[in-house]
């Protein structure tokens, strides 16, 4: 059986993928740079940093911006973000989140917030989740963000287990590489045009129950991914 369930927060645990997207969107519009939907899959569960070199690449102004300039536009997104996330509230968890938690703290399995976000644990605090969580990676002691597996690890080694035996949840394209390579059992909240065809999917949190997750357990060695 699994002993630990990593969690992404933005867009797993709540709808903050939506303000993250709306936030980078009015900054890249301020910039006389166009973004869409379809661009923002790339950004998703990438750091402030990162998303921003991204956009400023899209608009070909990567070499435009001095690095105090950088600093700044990231900060004007976070000021903006961290307004809008200021109602964020215990009604905002996704549907499912919270029974599974306590489901999983019932059973003894271990949870740890495996985020990139430096705006996570006080996200946790407003919804009234931290005390379901046994750690939180700090995404700023990492070397590398996702897509690379660091955050995984990190979460598999701050709960002390094997990380083969833990199941990773995440909304991103750059998270569900990241699980993949860590060697967690990956499952995507999302669209399988999106995520891929070769690891678990749901469409909704809903789903995402003690015995759902046992059930693609026992399952595991059917996903065959590289
Ligand atoms: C990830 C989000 O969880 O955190 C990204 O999916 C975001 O969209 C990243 O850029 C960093 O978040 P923050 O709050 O530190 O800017
Ligand atoms: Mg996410």
């Amino acid at each position: 059986m699994f002993q630990g369930v990593l969690f992404d927060l933005d867009g797993v645990i709540t709808d903050t993928a939506e303000y993250h997207y709306k936030a980078w969107k009015k900054l890249a519009e301020e910039l006389g740079i166009t973004i869409d939907r379809a661009f923002n899959e790339q950004l998703k569960g990438v750091s402030r940093e990162d998303s921003l070199r991204l956009i400023l690449a899209h608009g070909q102004q990567e070499n435009d911006h001095s690095e105090n300039e950088f600093a700044a536009l990231a900060q004007r997104k976070n000021d903006n973000y961290v307004e809008m996330i200021q109602q964020v509230s215990p009604k905002d968890v996704f549907p499912g989140i919270l029974s599974l938690l306590k489901e999983l703290k019932g059973h003894g399995i271990k949870t740890a917030l495996a985020s990139a976000s430096k705006n996570g644990p006080a996200l946790l605090e407003k919804m009234a989740l931290a005390d379901y969580f046994d750690t939180i990676v700090d995404p700023s002691s990492l070397k590398a963000g996702k897509p690379a597996p660091d955050i995984f690890l990190a979460a598999a080694n701050q709960l002390s287990l094997p990380i083969e035996k833990c199941i990773g949840i995440e909304d991103a394209q750059a998270g569900i590489i990241a699980i993949k390579a860590s060697g967690a059992l990956p499952v995507g909240v999302g669209e399988a045009e999106d995520l891929g065809t070769d690891i678990p999917l749901v469409s909704t949190t809903a789903v995402l129950t003690l015995s759902y997750l046992e059930e693609l357990w026992s399952r595991k060695n059917d996903y065959h991914y590289s």
